[in-house]
């Protein structure tokens, strides 16, 4: 008796081998694409952070030890997360804040007109080389000192 009961039909083989290796090309590519960020703290120290396109601000900073607090890991509620965008070149490439985004600036430490809030700035290739600062201070409600740690 045979164990074969389904045989697949070669030119199906072929088709999905090459929808395989697309698949696997554009997302490897896409995973290997990678830009360079700039933080720069209240004295104008900067730091050069490399991270995934597709990743947050947020991101990248932590996984380049930016000290860059996100109390709520991200889900807009704490505003501890708070940067400015320098150039309005990079600014504008940004999505509209949603509601729940202004709320949280309206409470964040000195707000300016390029604030955002670094959980939720997906980056793309253009924004690589984009100055992000850190504020002097947040409104983080652990005790002084404490840093979240990643
Ligand atoms: S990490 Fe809390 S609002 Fe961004």
């Amino acid at each position: 008796m045979s164990l074969s009961l389904i045989s697949i039909p070669k030119t199906l083989k072929v088709g999905s081998q090459l929808l395989t290796n697309t698949l696997y090309r554009n997302f490897s590519k896409a995973n290997k694409k990678q830009i360079t960020l700039i933080f720069e703290d209240e004295k104008g120290n900067q730091s050069k952070a490399v991270g995934k396109v597709g990743s947050t601000v947020l991101d990248i900073a932590r996984s380049n030890k930016i000290r860059l607090h996100g109390a709520c890991e991200g889900s807009s509620k704490c505003g501890t997360c708070h940067v400015y965008i320098k150039d309005p070149k990079f600014f504008d490439l940004f999505e509209e804040p949603s509601n729940t985004e202004f709320d949280v600036l309206d409470e964040v430490f000195q707000p300016r007109i390029n604030s955002r809030l670094s959980c939720n700035l997906v980056v793309n290739e253009k924004m690589d080389q984009m100055v992000v600062q850190l504020p002097k201070y947040t409104r983080n409600t652990a005790v002084d000192g404490y840093f979240e740690d990643h």
